[in-house]
């Protein structure tokens, strides 16, 4: 595989993606949404759900979101920057949510609570919507944590470091075979750095920004 892979969908953002999908251990049929679709956690998040079985609905900013859905051939894809994402989030998911990856904040965790099913999981993995943000975080659907018993699971990779060489071989070979995969963007140059990482902050493209900064 080219180097490249092993900083993204081989490396710390497949683990990621791959942890939380075996806490949610989503089954054939149930409904899983993943938020930040767009970025390789996510994407290969909605490509483990999708080999699981799920029927899995794909949340991103934009355009981003349908075209992930078309690309994995996934139930559907929803911005959440349209003013009525509640509203289209609930009508992509008539029969509740089972299983949310979570890798935003409020703005997405929210809506999905208030959709939750019996016994939901929710992996929450980032909150990149309140990194530069002390705030509170407040969710008007708390409730359902309780009415549904909605388990909600956070995780880091950092305390699960001793899975990673067996998760590695498992990405290295889906990714070898053809049933994973995810788009790149490389950036030329050492001076691209900033740039690079305000375009990963600002949601260009779809999946990992790199940059390249030799051969
Ligand atoms: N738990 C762990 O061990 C672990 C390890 C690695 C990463 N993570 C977390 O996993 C998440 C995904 O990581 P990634 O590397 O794949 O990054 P990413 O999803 O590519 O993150 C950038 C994306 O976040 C979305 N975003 C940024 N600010 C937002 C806001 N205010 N509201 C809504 N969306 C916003 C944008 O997507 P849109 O344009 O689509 O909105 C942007 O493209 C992050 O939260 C990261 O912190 C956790």
């Amino acid at each position: 595989m080219p180097l490249s892979a092993y900083l993204g969908i081989a490396g710390h953002s497949g683990f990621t993606a791959m942890v939380g999908m075996n806490l949610l251990d989503p089954q054939p049929g149930q409904t899983v949404v993943v938020s930040s679709a767009a970025g390789m956690v996510g994407l290969v998040a909605c490509q483990l759900a999708k080999r699981a079985g799920a029927r899995v609905v794909a949340i991103a900013g934009g355009g981003k979101a349908e075209r992930v859905a078309h690309l994995y051939g996934l139930a559907a894809g929803i911005d959440h920057s349209a003013p009525d994402f509640p509203v289209l989030l609930a009508s992509a998911c008539p029969n509740g949510v089972d299983r949310h990856f979570e890798n935003v904040g409020a703005k997405i965790l929210d809506p999905v609570l208030e959709l939750a099913n019996d016994t939901a999981r929710i992996a929450l993995c980032g909150l990149i919507q309140h990194y530069g943000d002390d705030g509170p975080i407040c969710l008007s659907h708390f409730r359902k944590i309780l009415l549904k018993g909605v388990s909600i699971l956070p995780f880091s990779i950092y305390r699960h470091e001793e899975d990673y060489p067996a998760a590695l071989r498992d990405l290295e070979a889906m990714i070898l075979s053809g049933a994973l995969h995810a788009p790149e963007t490389i950036h030329d140059g050492f001076d691209a750095i900033p740039d690079a990482f305000l375009a990963m902050l600002a949601g260009h493209g779809i999946g990992k920004h790199l940059v390249k900064v030799a051969d």
